[in-house]
């Protein structure tokens, strides 16, 4: 899920294929159906908690971590808490909570969610991956995530599909095997005392000679053996050879063996001629005194003051080491992770993305990467989600900056001149649009100048003036969601360059070489790398000779003064000026602006004329694209 939202943007349509009528179900399961979300653990205590590839998740924590699962979920309105061991949970302990938190927040970034569409294949031909699912076939998807997740819980929809597929398209799957799972015991007294939890206890477990464990914390009996987070944790591992492997379970862990006999002393001492197993009443679950007295050999009938020294030190040591012995794990399909899956080595563990094949990643379990309880699985999984999605969302950010034309792959320009209110911008934007490519308005930077010179009380615009001003003058362009906002050293002056004094003054500036140099060179970079339309006086002629595609918009001066008029009465900004001094006005703009020395307003040889006089917005916008539609017929 976290995958998909990251991936979704501006240059991505994403969709996210998930077998199960509902997305993120085996959520339920987690932390008792609390939901633990993640741990505030730092870095280096997630990488102790990480048995297997810990360093494959460097900077997936990096780029997106524990506060940061935090903050996406309370910002979609669920409460979390901390709880002991540094657990985090939903306020309202309720998983599904979480589910509609990320579900929401997957929503929001328009993510195509399919529901109960079970995804059969994936192959790739050329650049384009092909997705089968049971009841179709998808085609032309750029890139392929896969999170399936590993095969515990098959109810959950993890049943390894994933893996299959990672085998299809060339990976290397680690055998899969339970990890975080109930453990059977050879001993079947736990049957007995199944259900019952212990806290604060020790657990120490033992393959052959050597400790592999040895953990404070929680534990549960069961009808067949332990479970609980101690168990699962301690389960992965002795996940390779969980037979034979030795539990020993410490009821206090807190005092060493000779405080606790005294304390064993104590009570035995005040509970004189009494039954030994109502003696101990205090030091256990009542439920385990006869087990604990069986384990130390006592028999529990026997009264206080008849109980050997011998007999005291063996109650001593049972209570500090109830020995069990590990018959095998529980049925896979139980077990909480999986671990196992598809080899670190083969996936970048910056992007996710797959060293064998360009643009297929992974993200979560179906990874081989395996953490202990607490909240760190479901971690690791939304780091690795993020970097794919993150991944993905700018591998395409970085073309949409890089744009090319898709079918010949090469960069191109398209150059609307033409004499003021003619239409251009008007038609350059819905070009801009239409072939998805960025629109650059080449006059709001003479304007900016201009602003700038009024700004110094400037008036005749000369360039004995205008030029020693140029060296401190820093014209700019930034896109704010995807519109050209002109920045005048330092500052964003989009709002202020449309009035009449500056539309003056920018013709006038925009008659000296220095400042058409100036800017030239600006605009000329800003096409370097990118596709764009620009507007102005001269793209065609003299910014972009080479544009692939040129026009010249016009109309008659009369209709182009009514189209200003109106606009400034419509922003309120006439000051007082008549429909006839707004023709004069522009009637000398175009005279200044076709006159002038240095590249004056004309039409490029190559241009194609597109008279507006008489055309809507829709018909000029249009009439550009069918030119262009044409040309590449
Ligand atoms: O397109 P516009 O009205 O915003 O342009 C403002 C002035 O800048 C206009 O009078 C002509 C001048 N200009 C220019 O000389 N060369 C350009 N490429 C763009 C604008």
């Amino acid at each position: 899920m976290l995958a998909a939202a990251f991936a979704a943007g501006e240059n991505t349509v994403v969709v996210l294929f998930d077998r199960n009528e509902k997305a993120g179900k085996k959520l339920y399961l987690t932390g008792k159906g609390r939901c633990n979300i993640t741990n505030i653990a730092d870095k280096q205590e997630f990488m102790r908690n990480i048995p297997r590839n810990p360093r494959f998740m460097f900077s997936a924590f990096d780029g997106f971590f524990n506060n940061d699962i935090i903050a996406l979920i309370e910002d979609q309105g669920v409460k979390t808490k901390v709880e002991r061991g540094g657990r985090v949970f939903p306020q309202s302990d309720k998983s599904s909570d979480v589910i509609k938190a990320l579900s929401s927040f997957v929503k929001k970034r328009g993510v195509d969610i399919r529901l109960n569409t079970r995804v059969k294949e994936v192959s790739k031909d050329g650049d384009v991956f092909t997705v089968k699912t049971e009841g179709g076939h998808y085609d032309r998807f750029d890139c392929v995530v896969i999170a399936t997740g590993g095969v515990s819980y098959p109810s959950t929809g993890s049943t390894g599909d994933g893996y299959g597929i990672a085998r299809s398209l060339g990976h290397t799957v680690v055998s899969p095997l339970p990890s975080l799972i109930s453990l059977v015991t050879e001993e079947n007294w736990p049957c007995e005392l199944a259900g019952l939890t212990l806290k604060n206890v020790k657990l120490t477990a033992k393959v052959g000679k050597k400790v592999v464990y040895n953990e404070l914390g929680e534990m549960l009996f069961t009808h067949t053996g332990v479970s609980g987070p101690l168990v699962l944790s301690a389960s992965s591992r002795i996940a390779d050879a969980p037979e034979g492997a030795r539990l020993f379970i410490d009821m206090k862990p807190a005092l060493d063996e000779q405080t606790l006999e005294s304390r064993v002393l104590r009570d035995l001492e005040g509970n004189k001629h009494k039954q030994i197993k109502n003696a101990i009443a205090g030091l256990l679950p009542s439920r385990m005194i006869p087990i604990v007295l069986g384990i130390a050999g006592v028999d529990p009938e026997k009264t206080t003051d008849s109980l050997l020294k011998s007999e005291r030190k063996q109650l001593v040591s049972a209570l500090k080491s109830i020995p069990l012995t590990v018959k095998m794990a529980s049925d896979i399909s139980e077990a909480i992770i999986t671990r196992g899956g598809v080899k670190t080595s083969e996936i970048d563990p910056k992007t996710m993305e797959s060293k064998l094949v360009e643009g297929l990643y992974f993200a979560g379990e179906v990874i081989d990467v395996d953490a202990y309880t607490g909240g760190f699985n479901l971690q690791v999984a939304y780091s690795t989600g993020a970097a794919a999605g993150r991944a993905i969302a700018q591998k395409y950010s970085k073309e949409q900056n890089k744009m090319c034309d898709v079918r010949t792959n090469e960069i191109f320009a398209v150059a609307i001149d033409g004499p003021a209110s003619a239409g251009k911008s008007t038609a350059a934007k819905g070009v801009s649009k239409k072939l998805g490519i960025i629109y650059i308005d080449t006059g709001a930077m003479y304007r900016a100048v201009a602003l700038k010179a009024i700004r110094m009380g400037i008036t005749e615009f000369t360039s004995e003036e205008i030029e020693p001003m140029l060296p401190d003058t820093d014209v700019a362009i930034s896109f704010v969601n995807g519109e050209q906002h002109v920045m005048l050293d330092g500052e964003d002056v989009n709002g202020l360059i449309r009035t009449q004094e500056v539309s003056n003054g920018a013709s006038k500036v925009s008659a000296i070489p220095a400042v058409r140099l100036k800017l030239v060179e600006l605009q000329r970079k800003l096409a370097e790398n990118t596709s764009v339309v620009m507007d102005g006086r001269d793209i065609g002629s003299y910014v972009l000779p080479n544009a692939r595609y040129k026009f010249y918009v016009t109309a008659a001066v009369e209709e182009r003064a009514r189209r200003r008029y109106l606009e400034l009465e419509q922003k309120g900004q006439l000051n007082g000026i008549t429909m006839e001094q707004m023709l004069k006005e522009t009637i000398e703009r175009d005279e200044r602006d076709s006159t002038r020395a240095f590249v004056p307003l004309k039409q490029a040889e190559d241009a194609i004329l597109i008279d507006t006089t008489h055309l809507s917005i829709e018909e000029a916008i249009a009439s550009v694209i069918g030119y262009i539609e044409g040309k590449d017929k």
